[in-house]
Formats: structure tokens, C-alpha cells, sequence
């Protein structure tokens, strides 16, 4: 990783100055109040709503049963290298949503081997306050994962700059900006992980993936909100998720709520921009209230191919 101190000291410099102002710094939206004392409030509501209507239960059951997804990617300038090379995909964990919610995970990740695990971002229930909570979960899950070249993270608009270092501790190499390579037989392919741009945009997170220039290239963002950016500077697979996809949908599968200022379109499952192929993790579980209508809790298998 070239110049990484760097690299961290001014991401950590830069999300806490936004942390602190508890104001959101969107790119195509600059500095929204956050707003999510009241938005908090609406969700308690609908979920006494839910509860005095006789839904939340169903809801509950949905939000728990996760279900392992299973994608197959082709690539025709994919290194041969790297035909079969499979990622396990998790977003929008939100650990402390529901009592043990990590033996879920497990139970569905434990006989998986895979060559790589990335993690896109939202490891608790709440968009500030206390993140201790999730730790011991998360480390436990990183512990059942079976993965060659380890775990990849980048953190979410529900994360704290703070949890970066017991993440690190726990054996997750989380990227703040930043990019790696992978090796196999010679060849290599770049993983670009940036912060979250929901909450807490930079120009430093286009910056890295502007950086990156030749082979092929992946990005993990939170969001899909950057997806432009990405296509732009030939990326050829982006991952993210964020939106829960939608969580609560109506009968057709349209979302009540994306949660995008940027890339609605892309709120869920596979999508394509330009020569980027994209997936839109619909999170392994739940914000707000744990129940989910018309859409689905997820860990997504990908297996890269060449064509
Ligand atoms: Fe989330």
C-alpha cells in the first residue's frame, strides 16, 4: 500500500471533522443536516404500527432468514489466473439489531472456503453512539470465515471512524481510501476499498479510485453512489450495498426508501453502467426495525470467470 500513513492520517483527520459535525457530506449534496433524531422517531412509530397491526412477526421472520446467494461473474479481460476466484460478499450487518444475530451468519457461512471476504460497511443498528457492542460479534464471524487472502472492509454511514482500529485488531484489513493488490501465479487484480460517501463524502474517495490505472480493478463502497466515479476510471466490478434493498418494499419489489441521493437505479442485486458490471448487496440484516416485506436478508457468493 503506497504512502498509506499518509493516506489514513488524512482520512482519520477528515471523518472526524464530519463525525463531529453531524452533518452529511454527500458529492452531488453537499452538507444535509443528518436529521436522524427524528427519522429514528418515525421507525419507532411504524414499528409499534407494525406491532398493534399484527405484521411484525412475519416481518421478523423474513428479516432472519438469510439466504445465500450464489452469482457467477464473467469477465473476458479477467486474468486466467483468477478464473473461479470467489468472493464472499456481506453488507449491512447491523449486528446489535437482534439478539445473536451473528450465530445467524455463521450458521450459513461456516462450511463456505472461499478466496476472499469483503465486508461493505454497517456493523451496528444506530448511526452514532456506542459501537463496542458489535466488536465481539463481529470478531466471531471473521473467525468462522475461511478465506485465502483474508478480509476486506470499508466502513458504512452507520460507522465511526473508532471502530477502525478493533477491526484491524480482530485480523480485517479495512480500507480507508485505499487500494491492495492480490496475487496469483504472477498476475494480480486491484481491490479499491473507499469511506462511506452517504454520510461522509470526500473528494479523497474518488481521489483513490482515480488513482488506480491498469488490470482489473474492483471497488467496495458502502453505497452505490459512486458508481460513475468507478465506471469512469474502468473498474470492472463495484460492490456495495446500503440499501437494504429497500427493506420494506412494496408487492412489486419497489422500495418505500432507498436511502440514494445518487444511483437509485442501482439500489438492488446485479446492475451494469457502461462497461461495470455492479451488485447491490441487500444487506445480511436489518436498520431501524428488524423486519423486512417483499425483500430479502443476504450473503452473496461471487465467482469470477473468465469468458
Ligand atoms: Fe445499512
Amino acid at each position: 500500500m503506497e504512502n498509506s500513513l499518509s493516506i489514513r492520517e488524512r482520512w482519520l483527520a477528515r471523518r472526524f471533522e464530519v463525525e463531529k459535525s453531524r452533518r452529511k457530506r454527500q458529492q452531488h449534496r453537499a452538507y444535509v443536516p443528518k436529521y436522524w433524531l427524528f427519522f429514528d422517531y418515525l421507525i419507532h412509530l411504524f414499528g409499534q404500527f407494525l406491532k398493534l397491526a399484527g405484521y411484525y412477526k412475519s416481518g421478523l421472520k423474513n428479516a432472519l432468514d438469510i439466504k445465500l446467494i450464489k452469482v457467477g461473474l464473467h469477465f473476458p479481460h479477467l486474468p486466467k489466473a483468477f478464473d473461479g476466484y470467489t468472493i464472499l460478499h456481506m453488507t449491512d450487518l447491523h449486528l446489535d439489531i437482534h439478539d445473536q444475530y451473528e450465530d445467524l451468519i455463521i450458521e450459513k457461512i461456516k462450511d463456505l472456503s472461499v478466496d476472499l471476504c469483503v465486508l461493505t460497511g454497517d456493523y451496528r443498528r444506530d448511526t452514532s453512539g456506542a459501537y463496542a457492542q458489535v466488536m465481539e460479534p463481529l470478531k466471531k464471524i471473521v473467525q468462522s470465515i475461511q478465506s485465502k487472502d483474508g478480509v476486506l472492509a470499508v466502513l458504512g454511514n452507520h460507522d465511526t471512524y473508532l471502530m477502525e482500529k478493533p477491526m484491524v485488531d480482530m485480523g480485517i484489513n479495512v480500507l480507508t481510501n485505499e487500494s491492495v493488490n492480490i496475487q496469483r501465479k504472477g498476475k494480480s487484480i486491484t481491490i479499491t476499498g473507499t469511506d462511506d460517501v452517504h454520510y461522509y463524502y470526500s473528494i479523497m474517495a474518488a481521489e483513490c479510485l482515480w488513482k488506480q490505472t491498469d488490470g482489473f480493478k474492483i471497488a467496495l463502497v458502502h453505497s452505490p453512489e459512486l458508481y460513475d466515479v468507478a465506471a469512469g476510471n474502468q473498474y470492472s466490478l463495484y460492490l456495495c450495498g446500503h440499501t437494504h434493498g429497500g427493506q420494506i418494499c412494496l408487492p412489486n419489489g419497489k422500495p418505500l426508501i432507498t436511502h440514494l441521493s445518487h444511483g437509485k437505479e442501482y439500489f438492488q442485486g446485479l446492475w451494469k453502467y457502461e462497461c461495470m458490471t455492479g451488485y447491490t448487496g441487500s444487506g445480511t440484516g436489518t436498520s431501524g426495525i428488524p423486519v423486512r416485506f417483499n425483500s430479502f436478508s443476504e450473503i452473496t457468493l461471487f465467482t469470477l470467470k473468465c469468458k
